[in-house]
């Protein structure tokens, strides 16, 4: 729209100009055209809102609509819980913190608390002061030489390619500004990650990005030299994810131009494909093997997995052979069937792998069982949006956490659910450069940086308000759901 809007501009000079001679159809067309033309060069000059900046003059359409919601609101029933996507209360919380605006909600609750399904903790009647600063965990199993202090709140994976360069650079920079970390995705390492500074965790997925050979299997030369870069702090091997879990992908030659080919080392202008299995292992024994010789040749660092949980068994096997073979990854992450995804069929995306909580409930209580628990940390998912959805799974069992979709929220994605197609009006999910053009990178890294820090800062006063001193204190027993019309039942009794 910017170029057309430009375009337009010149017409109307034209016209005007053939016009005025037809006095005063040219005046009186002036009172219309100088107002919407200074407007929108006024748009596309401003760096603060994407929408206005690839969309001029019209873009303000989505804005006056938004400025009427309260009224429109109360017509609406909208769930936060579940699967779907964002909640209109869900989106304002992230808006508002991103922006660091006044983010209290006026005349008391908007939820029903006697409708089955409703959660909540309790607190002390002696609340504790916790500093957000100290909201950290350690990951770093006695078997790793370079464990990393990890914020408990983190950007989750999500590529360059699925993402614009302007999003990943601004993602990256407000981890640089909030000291927090950034997941590359299963794409590579992109200038784009690297740039801002920002502490990077690498994926690899099973197309080894950055460390593929030409015919597509891991390629342990070129990992030793990626891995072993400053910024890349952790390694994550992404077995499988919620929204398309045992689903590989292909992305068509038309899309790899020499900007991706050089990051991802794949040839030129061919298809890529992404098989559903790993290549470097097809075992637990293979994969434990894989996490140690990727220990071994990024010097140490911590190694991850994550997964979707599938069959239970399975993981099961998994974690009889880490305590059989003393090998073990630093983390889990364990994402749910809900998660987000760029793109994926819709019977993957719906009907396919255990949803988050049952999931984390599950690996949490298997590791336990195991005795591996202290050894291996968790890090989760769950459609986190406030200090409230990151509490409820610390309290299940999580040590830290990720956030793939709301950060896309902090940074201007207003849910168009356009991620397949390019078109994203936002400029967070395109490869169109005048559609990510509007996404100013500095501005949007201190929104990601601001979310996250808000959302801290909250998650370190509830904590305080429950009389406890920090994260590790919370446990099942602090958290509450309505399970019928007169029964509340905590998370300790619903997963015994
Ligand atoms: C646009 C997009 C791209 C993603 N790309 C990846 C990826 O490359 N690797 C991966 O493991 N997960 C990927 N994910 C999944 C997220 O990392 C995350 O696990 C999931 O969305 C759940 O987190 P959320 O509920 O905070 O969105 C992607 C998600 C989105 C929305």
């Amino acid at each position: 729209m910017r170029k057309e809007f430009v375009a337009s501009f010149f017409v109307v000079i034209l016209l005007q100009g053939f016009f005025f001679i037809k006095w005063p159809v040219g005046l009186y067309s002036l009172i219309f055209f100088v107002p919407f033309y200074l407007l929108g060069f006024r748009d596309l000059r401003q760096t603060r809102h994407a929408i206005k900046s690839n969309f001029p003059v019209f873009g303000h359409l989505r804005y006056l609509f938004e400025s009427i919601r309260p009224e429109i609101n109360q017509y609406f029933v909208e769930s936060n819980t579940d699967g779907r996507p964002f909640s209109r209360e869900q989106r304002s919380v992230v808006y508002q913190r991103a922006k660091a605006v006044l983010d209290t909600v006026p005349f008391g609750t908007q939820h029903n608390l006697y409708e089955q399904g409703y959660e909540f903790v309790t607190h002390s009647l002696y609340p504790k002061h916790v500093n957000s600063a100290d909201l950290r965990v350690l990951i770093g199993s006695d078997l790793c030489k370079m464990p990393y202090s990890l914020s408990i709140f983190n950007i989750s994976a999500m590529s360059f390619g699925s993402l614009s360069p302007n999003a990943i650079a601004a993602l990256n920079g407000g981890a640089r500004l909030g000291n927090f970390a950034h997941n590359t995705g299963e794409g590579g390492i992109s200038p784009y990650h690297l740039a801002p500074g920002g502490d990077l965790i690498w994926q690899i997925g099973t197309g080894y990005f950055g460390c593929r050979t030409h015919e597509g299997s891991f390629d342990p030369e070129l990992f030793k030299k990626n891995s072993s870069r400053p910024q890349v702090k952790m390694i994550e091997i992404k077995l499988s994810q919620g929204a398309k879990p045992g689903h590989g992908g292909i992305l068509s030659g038309k899309k790899v131009t020499p900007e991706i080919a050089a990051i991802r080392h794949v040839p030129l202008g061919k298809d890529v494909i992404s098989p559903p299995a790993h290549s470097a292992f097809q075992d637990a024994r293979g994969l434990l093997r894989f996490i140690s010789e990727l220990r071994e040749l990024s010097g140490g660092k911590p190694i991850g997995i994550k997964l979707c949980l599938g069959h239970r068994q399975e993981f099961e096997d998994l974690v009889n052979c880490m305590k059989e073979m003393k090998q073990y990854p630093d983390y889990i992450v364990v994402d749910g069937a809900e998660g987000g995804t760029g793109a994926a069929p819709l019977e993957f995306t719906n009907y396919i792998g255990t949803p988050g909580l049952d999931a984390l409930v599950t690996v949490v209580d298997i590791l336990e069982k195991s005795g591996l628990r202290q050894k291996i940390k968790i890090i989760s998912t769950g459609k986190i949006t406030t200090a409230f959805d990151i509490i409820k799974l610390l309290c299940i069992g999580a040590d830290a956490t990720y956030a793939a979709r709301s950060m896309m929220l902090a940074l201007g994605c207003i849910q168009a659910l356009r991620c397949n197609n390019n078109k994203c009006p936002a400029g967070v999910a395109t490869q169109d450069p005048s559609l990510y053009k509007g996404l100013d990178v500095d501005s949007k890294a201190r929104r990601i940086k601001n979310f996250h820090q808000e959302t801290l800062s909250a998650v370190a006063h509830v904590i305080g308000a429950m009389g406890l001193e920090g994260p590790k204190e919370l446990g099942r027993q602090y958290l509450f759901k309505r399970v019928e019309e007169s029964k509340i039942k905590n998370y300790a009794e619903l997963y015994r």
